[in-house]
Formats: C-alpha cells, sequence, structure tokens
C-alpha cells in the first residue's frame, strides 16, 4: 500500500552519497580497441604532433602542463563509455583564456588537429580524439569569477565542475539551472559544449535559454567576448548559441554567465510503484496538471533499470517491485502549501487505480536516496561491460514501445534492455547492455533504433549530441539542407577544420 506523506517508509538503507562518479573510464576493464580500427575511419588531412610542436607548447604552458607521458594520458584518450579510443600523444592543460588562443593559433597555423575536452563523461564518444588529436584539457580553467546574488548570475571559467558550482550558489540561495548524474565529475563548460539536458530541465528550461553569455576561442586563436549579464540582449545575431550544443566543433568555450534560479525551500520527492506504461503516462499527465508549477522532474524507471541500480551498487528500493517506476519531485516556496498538493494529487492517483505503491519524502536524506536510485542506473549499466546507449525523444504516445520492440530483436545476445529517462521531457533513455562490444548486436540495434525513431519523428539525439558515434546517423534528424547549412557554418569558421575533427558532421560529407 501507499505511505501517506505521514508515515514514510523507513526501508532506506543509509548509503553513501556517491554523486561523483568514476572520473574515467574503468581502469580495471580491458581497453577498447582504437577507433580507427573498431569503426574503420580514415585521418584527416593534418599534420603530426613534432618535437618542435611540444617546444613551442611548453614555452606557453611550462612542461608540468604539456604532458606528453603515455601513462598520463592514457585515461584522457578512452571516453566514459570505453566505447571509442584514440591514441594522443600531447595534453595540454591550460590555466587563461590568452593560453587557449596562443595554443589554437599555432595548432591552427601548423593544421595540427584538437580535440577540447571537459570531464570526459560524454556519452557520444566527443570528447576523447580519434587519432592523435592534442587534447586541451580544460580542467585547470576552473576559477568562479563572481556571482551577482541579486540578479541570480553566476560567471565562471568553463571548467569549473558542476557540483562544486552548485555547491556555491547554493550557499548564496540560489542553484544551477541544470542538474545530472555526473555532476561531480563534468565541467560546466561541457555542458554547454553539449547542450546537456538532465534532471531539471522541465522545471529550467535548456541551456540555450539559461547561458547569459559566453566567452569562446575560435579555431584561428581569435577571442569572442560574447559576455552578457543579462537575460534580455536582441542585439543582432545571438552568436553565444552557435556554441551552446555544437561540441567542441566551433570553437573552446573559455568562460561563461548562467541564469541561477533561487533555490526552491521545499522539496518533496515521491517514488511510485505502477503496473503498465500507461498508467505511468496517467500518472504524470494528472501530475502535470495537479501539481502545475511545483512539478519540478517526472523520470520514468522500468524495472529492469532499477533492478540494474541496486544490483550493482546494493541499494534497496523503498517499494516493492513493479513493471514500471516513476519518481516525482515537487520544489516549492512553501512546505505546507506543497504537501498539501502533493498528498491531494497522490491520494486521487491511489483512488483511480494507477498508482499500486509508493513512497514520498521531504527529508533531505530520503529523497537524495530516491535520487540516488535513478542517478546510478547509467554507471551500473557500464559496470556489466558494455552498453549500447540511445538517448531519443519520441512522442508520449509511443515513448516506452521501441524498449520490448528491442528486447525481441537482440535476444540472448543482451544482458539486459533497458529503458528510463525524463519522460517529463519526452527523452527515452534506451540501453542495451552487453558483457563486451558485440557487432552482432550492433548490426541488429543501429541503424534500426534511428530509422524507428526518425519515423515517428523524434530526435536522434534528445540530450547527449552527435560526438563521434552518431555522425552517420544524423541525416535521420536533420535535413539535408540543413546538413549543408551546418557544414558551411563549419568551414566558416574553423576553415582548417582542427576542432575536433570526425566529430558531429557526416563523415562521408
Ligand atoms: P566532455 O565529455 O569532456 O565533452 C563533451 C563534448 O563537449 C565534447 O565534444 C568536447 O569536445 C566538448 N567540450 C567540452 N568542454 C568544452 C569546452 N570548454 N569548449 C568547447 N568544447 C568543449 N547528459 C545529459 O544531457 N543529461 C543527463 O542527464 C546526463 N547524465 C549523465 C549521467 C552520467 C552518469 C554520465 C556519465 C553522463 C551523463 N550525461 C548526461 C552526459 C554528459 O555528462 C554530458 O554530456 C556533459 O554535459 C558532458 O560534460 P563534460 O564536461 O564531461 O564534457
Ligand atoms: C541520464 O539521464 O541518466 C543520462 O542522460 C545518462 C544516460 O542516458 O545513461
Ligand atoms: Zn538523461
Amino acid at each position: 500500500m501507499y505511505r501517506p506523506l505521514a508515515s514514510i517508509s523507513n526501508k532506506f538503507r543509509n548509503i553513501n552519497n556517491f554523486s561523483s562518479i568514476e572520473r574515467s573510464y574503468q581502469s580495471s576493464k580491458a581497453l577498447p580497441d582504437l577507433t580507427k580500427d573498431r569503426y574503420a575511419v580514415q585521418r584527416g588531412d593534418f599534420s603530426e604532433i613534432k618535437n618542435s610542436d611540444i617546444k613551442h607548447f611548453e614555452s606557453i604552458l611550462s612542461s608540468s602542463r604539456c604532458i606528453t607521458d603515455k601513462s598520463d594520458i592514457e585515461s584522457y584518450n578512452v571516453d566514459f563509455l570505453g566505447a571509442v579510443r584514440g591514441y594522443s600523444q600531447v595534453l595540454l592543460k591550460p590555466k587563461t583564456t590568452e593560453e587557449v588562443s596562443t595554443i589554437l593559433q599555432h595548432c591552427n597555423s601548423r593544421k595540427l588537429a584538437v580535440c577540447s575536452q571537459g570531464g570526459n563523461t560524454g556519452l557520444v564518444g566527443g570528447s576523447v580524439p580519434v587519432f592523435d588529436e592534442v587534447i586541451l584539457s580544460m580542467q585547470l580553467m576552473n576559477k568562479i569569477e563572481h556571482v551577482d546574488e541579486m540578479a541570480g548570475i553566476l560567471v565562471c571559467q568553463s571548467g569549473c565542475i558542476l557540483e562544486k558550482l552548485e555547491e556555491h550558489v547554493s550557499e548564496r540561495g540560489l542553484c544551477m539551472p541544470i542538474d545530472l548524474g555526473a555532476k561531480g565529475t563534468c565541467h560546466i563548460g561541457g555542458n554547454v559544449s553539449t547542450n546537456a539536458g538532465g534532471l531539471r530541465l522541465l522545471r529550467y528550461g535548456n541551456l540555450h535559454g539559461n547561458v547569459l553569455g559566453i566567452e569562446a576561442v575560435k579555431a584561428d586563436g581569435t577571442i569572442l567576448d560574447l559576455m552578457s549579464n543579462f537575460k534580455k540582449d536582441n542585439t543582432g545575431y545571438h552568436l553565444k548559441h552557435l556554441f551552446i550544443g555544437s561540441e567542441g566543433t566551433l570553437g573552446v568555450i573559455t568562460k561563461l554567465a548562467i541564469a541561477c534560479p533561487t533555490a526552491s525551500k521545499a522539496k518533496n520527492v515521491a517514488f511510485l510503484g505502477l503496473e503498465s506504461y500507461d498508467a505511468l503516462l496517467k500518472t504524470f499527465l494528472a501530475a502535470k496538471r495537479d501539481l502545475g508549477e511545483i512539478l519540478s522532474a517526472c523520470e520514468l524507471i522500468d524495472s529492469e533499470s532499477l533492478k540494474v541500480s541496486t544490483q550493482q551498487y546494493n541499494l534497496t528500493s523503498p517499494i516493492s517491485e513493479y513493471p514500471f517506476y516513476l519518481l516525482l519531485e515537487t520544489s516549492g516556496s512553501n512546505a505546507e502549501h506543497d504537501e498539501e498538493k502533493v498528498s491531494n494529487f497522490l491520494e486521487a492517483a491511489m483512488n483511480r487505480g494507477d498508482i499500486l505503491d509508493g513512497t514520498v519524502s521531504s527529508e533531505g536524506n530520503k529523497v537524495a536516496q530516491m535520487w540516488q536510485l535513478r542517478e546510478s542506473i547509467p554507471t551500473a549499466l557500464i559496470k556489466e561491460g558494455y552498453v549500447f546507449k540511445y538517448d531519443i525523444s519520441l512522442p508520449l504516445s509511443h515513448f516506452y514501445e521501441i524498449v520490448p520492440v528491442m528486447r525481441e530483436r537482440v535476444g540472448d545476445l543482451a544482458i539486459r534492455v533497458c529503458g528510463y529517462g525524463h519522460i517529463g521531457d519526452s527523452n527515452l533513455h534506451l540501453n542495451v547492455s552487453c558483457t563486451e562490444f558485440n557487432d552482432n548486436i550492433y548490426k541488429r540495434v543501429e541503424p534500426f533504433v534511428y530509422e524507428y525513431t526518425s519515423k515517428l519523428r523524434g530526435s536522434i539525439s534528445a540530450e547527449h549530441g552527435i560526438g563521434f558515434l552518431k555522425t552517420n546517423y544524423l541525416k535521420y534528424s536533420k535535413q539535408p539542407e540543413a546538413l549543408d547549412l551546418m557544414k558551411e557554418l563549419k568551414t566558416m569558421m574553423d576553415p582548417n577544420g582542427i576542432l575536433n575533427p570526425y566529430k558531429v558532421l557526416p563523415r562521408n560529407t
């Protein structure tokens, strides 16, 4: 039975907060194949690094920030998923915009390819080199410059870790408009470069709306000051948007200003068990209607997804097993008002028979534990071996259908096929886990998943971006004319094509 607000389940175990996920690909696993071999890619017409280049970089950064030791570079060459691997021999760690500019000037004049890297938590193979691109790590560009508490604006360098920013602004009564499971490792610059979505998008919208200003360095080293501290600025073309979501292919983001909303005083999280997708959809629509402005997150978790997170991290679900779970969060300014609203909503949904079981809490620790069950799913799946990950936008009327279809297609070849994600934003994460990369599964899921999504006029990348892994499928979400314009923009802004080559744009164009 559903436990009402007053008698919250005590089933929660005290688990440690592990929001800081493993920093990189698990070193205990064998290294993945080199990308060039697994995906048969041809190296572009770029120069190779010479000793004179290294000397030049050392003169800009000193030798401690120009790293050439193979073992020190290894984890920067492999992505978080262990899906792609390059073999760069140079890792640069600038601290200032001027250093980034001088590095790019040199790379552009020498035609050396460059891969910008934030926290390396990207899930589409965009953050690591494909061949021997110079890795430009932004991790030392981690200064918080300023918080305007009155206006709710944070100005910082792009290499700041999202969780650190959240801590910093929360001490001032604000919050970051973005939150995701990788918060302990990902950079705000990486978030902006991927236009990451995450768990708060339902409430605050995406980064195109929240990023107020950007400083970026173009391929030729030109520093572009597009900083602004205002939400309203209609002075000509909105150039900052070119950098939001362009995954390091049009410039390197060095600094930004971001709107930080006032932190909510009252939070409730409900973890609900449901019999079917139909019941879940009904509950979500009722939540939008009945909770209105206080609804701040809405996440679907299927039974296989909850299983993997509880099994791999030894977590306990607060309710018994159901085919589907819905995690609902409300954030508001008046605890009493919000609790009453949540109570009424849950009671009505229970009475209709839409919700079979559930628990709800406003206590920090329990709220965190419920979120932990959801946020642990991606890394729990990676622990199983290899994951084929799909991040698609689909109409709600067909949202979950692809999961059983995929189960049927891959049969016993996979360990698990599961679906979870941001149903509040029509964004499904379809995952197929197996012991190791398997060409047989690969061929069964791709391009099928993209064709399926395209037929429903969905998006083949709702929030993770295109990176390296999806370049050849971009055509399923973009018309040829749009792809041509993207190509023209790239040529105009980066004529030598040195910035994150082999990423975003289809390889055969
Ligand atoms: P990286 O992975 O290092 O880089 C990503 C891309 O941005 C690359 O193309 C890189 O070249 C480019 N880049 C990085 N920094 C810069 C810069 N300063 N200038 C120019 N280009 C740059 N994503 C979501 O959208 N929503 C989620 O809910 C979500 N949850 C996640 C949970 C987990 C556990 C994990 C592992 C990942 C998750 N992701 C999610 C994916 C990932 O965390 C995001 O894409 C994140 O924004 C990447 O940030 P990063 O700093 O790690 O960037
Ligand atoms: C999430 O919502 O957990 C992330 O986007 C990561 C993933 O898709 O696994
Ligand atoms: Zn997501």
